[in-house]
């Protein structure tokens, strides 16, 4: 892609979300970036001040329509084409098992990882259209590819990321391309929040739940947020001009070996 191009990412007030603003911002993308929290503001002001690049912040609550045209009509007024649409945020949730699953948790968890992300490709397709095409990155999960005890509507939000994924994908090609990132364990409070809600369920110290996780990454460590973000930056980019409906596994081999 040459020229000015502007991407729109959500969740970026969080881990895997701030280390992908500053990929794109320290490359030359003019950006919007959206988060339910007000730190995104200053995010976008920080990332504009260091890189030079246009970087507006927009706070909504994605899972809401109103919010989500909000973050829609910011990128508009840019004026700058659309060319990417990186869907990075998410929440985890308490662990449970099935037969005492909180419904309302249940429904929350799919609202926001699974329907927040088809209401922002119906609102931003039109936008990468008319900018003649373009890629849209989601996250997934490892936890989508392969379920985890006590997670279940965590697994299956991530599981059906991946199924809208591969259907929008067949949807809007040749011009929109439309992959997933599916991180393994990152270094970010949501994997130490997991580890230790599951060692709460499973009644076994923290630091013996990590020692079982971790063992499963044969690059033995969790990812920093900037190797989760060289993905979307890489499937936003035509280096990845052959790839769509793919499902990248940046998880350090988790579950391979
Ligand atoms: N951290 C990991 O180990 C890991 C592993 C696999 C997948 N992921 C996925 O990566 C993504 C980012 O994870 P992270 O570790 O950076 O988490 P994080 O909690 O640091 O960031 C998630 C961001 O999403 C935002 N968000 C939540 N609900 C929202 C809503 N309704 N509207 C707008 N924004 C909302 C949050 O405010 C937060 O800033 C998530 O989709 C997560 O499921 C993370």
């Amino acid at each position: 892609m040459s020229g000015a191009r502007l991407a729109i990412l959500t969740g970026a007030a969080g881990h895997i979300g701030r280390a992908t603003v500053e990929k794109f911002a320290a490359t030359g993308w003019s950006l919007v970036i959206t988060d339910v929290s007000a730190a995104v503001d200053e995010i976008a002001s920080t990332a504009a001040g260091k890189h030079g690049t246009t970087v507006i912040g927009v706070q909504a609550d994605i899972a809401a329509e109103e919010g989500v045209m909000e973050v829609t009509a910011a990128a508009e007024g840019t004026g700058v084409p659309v060319t990417f649409l990186g869907l990075i945020a998410g929440i985890n949730h308490e662990a449970a098992p099935v037969d005492q699953i909180d419904m309302n948790v249940w429904d929350r968890v799919l609202s926001i990882n699974l329907r927040a992300n088809v209401l922002m490709m119906k609102h931003c397709v039109p936008l990468l259209r008319k900018s003649g095409g373009g890629a849209i990155a989601t996250t997934s999960s490892w936890w989508g590819r392969a379920a985890h005890p006590y997670f279940s509507a965590y697994c299956a939000s991530k599981a059906g990321v991946i199924a809208l994924t591969q259907s929008a994908a067949g949807e809007l090609a040749p011009h929109i391309r439309v992959n997933s990132v599916a991180p393994g364990n990152v270094g970010t409070p949501m994997h130490y929040d997991a580890l230790e809600v599951e060692a709460r369920e499973r009644r076994i110290p923290v630091a013996e739940m990590q020692e079982i996780e971790w063992a499963k990454i044969p690059l033995g460590r969790p990812a920093e947020p900037a190797e989760i973000a060289a993905a979307f930056h890489f499937l936003a980019s035509p280096e990845s001009s052959y790839l769509t409906g793919a499902v990248l596994d940046v998880n350090g081999g988790c579950g391979f070996y």
